[in-house]
């Protein structure tokens, strides 16, 4: 059986959804089965050797609460490698925050647990999926709209994981 790994996300408009699907895709191809899995929807951490957690940045701030989430599963997130990334305009477009903050923000979130690794990606703002009121609030701060997401950057942190988090290959399983 190989090692089982849950991709846990959070994501409004489903741009980190399709990250955490591509991360899962990368793990399958070394061989770990992963499942992917909204976080607030995830019942137990039980069958899992390993985690990554994604969520998004929302003016300034994680988008769903990683903090209550490592809370629920604190026994068993203690007992295995985590690893997250976050999603944000702030890769491309500066003026929207720091994504050295961005790797703060998670790694206070995941607290106890120090995770083997945290990264940012860029997203994706596609004004169409908008409510009126972020329209207004992109428009207003001349955020670039588009799709940033770099496939290339993500299969390639992606491909590490199994290393960084000791599974896999090598491991005897
Ligand atoms: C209203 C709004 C506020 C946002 N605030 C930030 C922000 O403060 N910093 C940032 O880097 N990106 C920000 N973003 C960009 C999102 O993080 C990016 O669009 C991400 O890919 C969304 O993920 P999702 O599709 O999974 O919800 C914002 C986007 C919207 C629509």
């Amino acid at each position: 059986m190989p090692p089982l790994v849950l991709v846990a996300y959070a994501s409004k408009r489903g741009s980190t959804a399709e990250v955490a699907g591509a991360v899962a895709g990368e793990l399958e191809r070394a061989g770990i089965a992963a499942e992917v899995i909204e976080f607030g929807s995830v019942v137990s951490l039980d069958p899992y050797e390993g985690l990554v957690i994604g969520a998004p940045v929302y003016t300034g701030k994680l988008f769903g609460d990683v903090a209550s989430f490592v809370r629920r599963h604190e026994d068993k997130i203690r007992r295995i490698p985590v690893a997250a990334f976050v999603m944000g305009i702030a890769p491309v477009y500066p003026k929207a925050g720091d994504p050295a903050q961005f790797v703060g923000l998670m790694t206070a979130a995941l607290q106890p647990v120090t995770p083997v690794a945290v990264t940012v990606f860029a997203g994706k703002l596609d004004p169409s999926t908008q409510s009126f009121a972020e329209r207004s609030l992109t428009k207003l701060l001349k955020v670039p709209v588009g799709d940033f997401r770099d496939w290339n950057a993500i299969a390639a942190w992606s491909r590490q994981l199994p290393d960084l988090m000791g599974i896999g290959k090598g491991e005897g399983r």
